[in-house]
C-alpha cells in the first residue's frame, strides 16, 4: 500500500524514496486515538515498503502536533497508547524525520523526540506544557528529553511548561536544524533527502548521551527538587517530574519509562488534572460569547485612553504592547505629565530587569501621544475611560466623547462598580458604549471583564472580544450590576471574612487558611497591598444606601481612620517594617479587633482553619450562583475563569464553581442553611443552588456552549 484515504487524520504517501506522513486532525492535530492508530500504521507501512527508505512526519494546518487530545483524559483508554506510538516510531528500522512548524507541544514534542532527526522552521513553538495541566510528559518525554539535552535543561522545560522558539530549540539540542524558509514541507523533504544522500542511520534518542555526566545530572535534580518543593504550592505533578528525571539518570531506559507511566497515571487520575483541564477549556469557551458568533468586530487600529492614573497608564501600556497607537487625555498638563511618567515607569522597570531595551521603549513611546483636549480623540477607533469612580465625572467625559469621537468609535468605561446603562443613556449613541473592566496592574493581569449594557450593539461586544485577543487578555462576558462578576463576588466573600474576624478568627489565621487553600495571598494581605483606602472610600459612598439590618463589621474602618492603609503607609492589618513587603502580625490590630467585638456585643469563639475555609468558600459560591441566576455571568465556567484570572483563585482547584462540584452541592447547601440560622440576611441560599440540589445536578451541567 502506498497511500491512505485522504479523509483519515493521518495520511501517508510515497514521495520518491520517502514515506511522507501528514497528521491532519484540526484544529491543532491533537493525538486522538485515530491519529495514534494512523501513526503506527504509517510506520508499519514504511517498514513493509522496500521503496520507502525513510519516513518524514509533518503536520497539516498551522501546527505540527499540539499534544495528547485533552478531551480523552478521564475516559477509558484506547489502544495504542501514546507511549506505544512513540516507542514504535523510535524502533523503526528506517530513519524517521520530523519537520516542525507551529506548535510541537506535549505529546507532539514527544513524537518528535522519538523520531531520529528533527527540523524546525521559523515560528515553531516547542515545549512540554503538561505541568500546566497537572500532568507530566507521559509518552517518554521525561526519559528522552534529559538524554537529549541534559537534566538541567529538561527540568527547566518540563517544570516551567514554557514554549521555546526554533532558535532556542536548536541551541538546546532539541532540534538538529532550522529550515531556510517557512515552507515546512519543502524544508522537511530537502532535509530528508540530504540525510539519505549522507546515508544517515537510525539514531535513537534513548541512546543519546547528554546524561553521561552523572554528577551534573545529580546536582540539577537536587536543585530542582529543593526549588520545586518550595514553589509548587500544592501542585502534585512538579515533584513527580523531578522523580522521573532522576529515574532517567539512574535507571535503564525501559525501567525509566515504567516509572514515568506510573507517575503519569497518578497525575491523570488526580482532581488537579481535572481542574486544570477544566481551566484550560473554560478559558477558551469563555471567549465564545454569543455576539462573537452573531456579529463582526469593528476594525481597531488606534486607541484613546482618558485618565492617566493607575488604571489609565496600565491600559495604555497594554494597548501600546499590542502595537496600537495610543492617545491619552488628562485634565491638565501636570496630570498628563504624571500619566506619561506612569507609562514610562512601567517600561523603565522592564529595562532594569533586562526584559526591554531602550530602543524598544523608544519605539513604543513613539506611538504614544498625550493631550488635554478631547479633540485629539477624533480619529480613535476605541476610547477607554479610566477617570475617577464618580458618575458625574464619567458622564461629563462621555458627553465629550460623544461630541468629538467619529461615528462608530467604541466608547468603553473601565468603571469598577458604576451603572454602565446610566453612562450610556446620557449620550446620543448608547449602542457604542461598553464596559472594559481591567484589573490592576492592567498591563499584567490577564482578566478583562467585557461588561455588556442593555443597549450596546452586538458588533461592539464582538469588537471588545477581538480587542481582548489583541491585548492577550482573557475576556469574560459580564452583565451590568454592582461590581459585575468579580468585584460583586469579592464583596460578599470579603464580608464573610470580616464576619469571621469579628466572631473570633484573627485576620492572620484567615489569611493563612485561605493561602493553604491555594490562593497566593489571604484577603487581608490583598487589602494591605491594594490600599485599604480604596475600599474605605467605596464603603463611605455606599453608607447612605446600605441596608441598616445588614451586618456591617467596622474593624477595617477603624484601621483606615488611623491612616493605616496597608503597605503604602507601612501599617494596615499587618506592620511593614523598614519598607519590607512581607508584613508582620500587629498586636495593636488585635487590640482594635477585641475592642470592636466588645462594641458589637460579640463573644468571640475559635474557628478551625477548615471552618474558615467552609464559610469563605460557601459565601463565594453562593454569590456565584446568584450571579448566574441573574444572568450576570452566562455560565459557571465564566465565573471560574474570572476568579482564576483576576482574583488569585488556584487554577488547580478549577475556580469556585468547579470546586463546588467537587465538594458536592448538597453538602454546600447544608452548610449555608446552617449559617443561615445565625444570619438569615447574609446567608440566603441562592435559588439556583437550591434548584440544582433538588434536581441532583452540578454546576458543570450548566457549562454548555452559548
Ligand atoms: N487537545 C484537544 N484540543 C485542543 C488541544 C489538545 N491538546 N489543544 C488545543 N485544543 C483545542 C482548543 O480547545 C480549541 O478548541 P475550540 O476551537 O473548540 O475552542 C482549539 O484547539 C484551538 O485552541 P486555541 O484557542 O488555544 O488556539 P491557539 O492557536 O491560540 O493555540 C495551542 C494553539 C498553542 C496549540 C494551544 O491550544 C495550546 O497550548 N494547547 C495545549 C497544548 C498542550 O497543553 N499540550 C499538552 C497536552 S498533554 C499531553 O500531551 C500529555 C502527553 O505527555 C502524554
Ligand atoms: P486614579 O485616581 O489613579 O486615576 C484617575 C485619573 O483620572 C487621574 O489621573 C485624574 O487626573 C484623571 N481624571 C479625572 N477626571 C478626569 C477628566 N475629567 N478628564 C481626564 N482625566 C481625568 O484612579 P484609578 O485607580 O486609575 O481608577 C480609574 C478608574 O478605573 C475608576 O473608575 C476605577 O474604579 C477603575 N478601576 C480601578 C482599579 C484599581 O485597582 N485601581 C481596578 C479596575 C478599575
Amino acid at each position: 500500500m502506498t497511500s491512505t484515504p485522504a479523509a483519515a487524520p493521518v495520511f501517508h504517501e510515497l514521495r520518491g524514496n520517502l514515506l511522507l506522513v501528514t497528521v491532519d486532525n484540526p484544529p491543532v492535530n491533537a493525538l486522538g486515538v485515530e491519529v495514534r492508530r494512523g501513526l503506527v500504521a504509517a510506520i508499519e507501512a514504511a517498514e513493509a515498503n522496500a521503496a520507502a527508505r525513510a519516513v518524514l512526519i509533518v503536520g497539516a494546518g498551522r501546527n505540527f502536533i499540539a499534544g495528547a487530545d485533552i478531551r480523552e483524559f478521564g475516559k477509558p483508554p484506547q489502544m495504542p497508547t501514546l507511549p506505544d506510538v512513540c516507542n514504535r516510531i523510535e524502533a523503526c528500522s528506517k530513519p524517521v524525520i520530523v519537520a516542525i512548524h507551529g506548535a510541537a507541544l506535549g505529546g507532539g514534542l514527544e513524537i518528535a523526540l522519538a523520531a531520529h532527526y528533527r527540523l524546525a522552521v521559523a515560528g515553531a513553538k516547542l515545549g512540554l506544557p503538561e505541568v500546566l495541566l497537572g500532568l507530566l510528559p507521559g509518552a517518554g518525554g521525561t526519559q528522552r528529553t534529559p538524554r537529549l539535552i541534559g537534566a538541567e535543561a529538561a527540568l527547566s522545560l518540563m517544570l516551567s511548561g514554557k514554549h521555546i522558539g526554533e532558535q532556542g530549540a536548536l541551541k538546546m539540542g532539541l532540534v538538529d536544524r532550522i529550515g531556510q524558509s517557512d515552507d515546512v514541507l519543502a524544508e522537511g523533504l530537502a532535509y530528508a533527502q540530504q540525510l539519505l544522500v549522507e546515508h544517515a542511520s537510525v539514531r535513537r534518542t534513548r541512546d543519546a548521551q547528554a546524561l553521561a555526566d552523572k554528577d551534573a545530572g545529580t546536582a540539577a535534580i537536587a536543585a530542582a527538587r529543593a526549588d520545586t518543593a518550595k514553589k509548587s504550592r500544592g501542585l502534585l505533578s512538579p515533584l513527580k517530574i523531578v522523580d522521573c528525571v532522576e529515574a532517567a539518570l539512574t535507571l535503564p531506559f525501559e525501567e525509566g519509562l515504567r516509572v514515568e507511566r506510573a507517575r503519569f497515571l497518578e497525575c491523570l487520575d488526580s482532581p488537579q488534572r481535572a481542574a486544570l483541564v477544566h481551566a484550560f477549556q473554560a478559558e477558551r469557551e469563555a471567549q465564545k460569547a454569543p455576539e462573537t458568533r452573531s456579529a463582526q468586530p469593528r476594525p481597531i487600529a488606534s486607541a484613546g485612553v482618558v485618565g492617566g492614573g493607575t488604571m489609565g497608564a496600565g491600559i495604555a501600556v497594554a494597548l501600546l504592547d499590542a502595537g496600537l497607537p495610543v492617545t491619552m487625555i488628562e485634565r491638565d498638563d501636570a496630570s498628563l505629565a504624571r500619566g506619561r511618567a506612569h507609562v514610562e515607569k512601567v517600561y523603565d522597570g522592564l529595562i532594569a530587569k533586562r526584559r526591554l531595551t531602550e530602543d524598544a521603549k523608544a519605539k513604543k513611546l513613539a506611538r504614544f501621544a498625550g493631550s488635554t483636549s478631547y479633540d485629539a480623540l477624533a480619529d480613535a477607533d476605541v476610547v477607554i475611560e479610566a477617570v475617577f469612580e464618580d458618575m458625574a465625572v464619567k458622564q461629563a467625559v462621555f458627553a465629550e466623547l460623544d461630541r468629538v469621537c467619529k461615528p462608530g468609535a467604541v466608547l468603553a468605561t473601565n468603571t469598577s462598580y458604576l451603572d454602565i446603562d446610566a453612562i450610556a443613556a446620557g449620550i446620543a449613541r448608547p449602542q457604542d458604549v461598553i464596559g472594559l473592566h481591567f484589573f490592576s496592574p492592567a498591563h499584567i493581569m490577564k482578566l478583562l471583564e467585557v461588561v455588556v449594557p442593555a443597549r450596546v450593539s452586538a458588533d461592539v461586544v464582538a469588537t471588545a472580544f477581538d480587542l481582548a485577543k489583541k491585548l492577550r487578555k482573557v475576556p469574560v462576558r459580564a452583565g451590568v450590576c454592582d461590581g459585575f462578576i468579580g468585584n460583586r463576588m469579592l464583596a460578599v466573600y470579603r464580608a464573610a471574612a470580616d464576619h469571621l474576624m469579628e466572631d473570633g478568627a484573627s485576620p492572620y489565621q484567615i489569611d493563612k487558611a485561605v493561602r493553604e487553600l491555594g490562593f497566593p495571598m489571604g484577603p487581608y494581605q490583598v487589602i494591605d497591598l491594594a490600599g485599604g483606602d480604596i475600599g474605605w472610600a467605596t464603603r463611605k459612598r455606599r453608607a447612605a444606601t446600605r441596608d441598616p439590618n445588614a451586618r456591617y463589621v467596622q474593624i477595617p474602618d477603624r484601621l483606615c481612620e488611623r491612616g493605616w492603609f496597608g503597605q503604602k503607609t507601612a501599617r494596615g492589618f499587618y506592620r511593614y517594617e523598614d519598607g519590607q513587603r512581607a508584613g508582620k502580625p500587629d498586636p495593636e490590630v488585635d487590640a482594635i479587633i477585641d475592642a470592636e467585638r466588645e462594641r458589637a456585643g460579640v463573644t468571640p469563639h475559635a474557628f478551625t482553619d477548615e471552618q474558615i475555609v467552609r464559610r469563605y468558600m460557601a459565601a463565594m459560591i453562593n454569590e456565584g450562583a446568584n450571579v448566574i441566576h441573574e444572568r450576570i455571568a452566562l455560565r459557571p465556567l465564566d465565573i471560574d475563569v474570572t476568579l482564576m484570572n483576576g482574583f488569585g483563585f488556584p487554577a488547580w482547584r478549577g475556580g469556585p464553581m468547579h470546586y463546588a462540584d467537587t465538594v458536592g452541592l448538597p453538602a454546600l447547601l447544608a452548610d449555608i442553611r446552617e449559617f443561615e440560622k445565625q444570619d438569615p440576611l447574609f446567608w440566603k441560599p441562592s435559588p439556583l443552588l437550591v434548584e440544582l440540589v433538588e434536581r441532583g445536578e452540578s454546576f458543570s451541567s450548566l457549562n454548555r456552549a452559548v
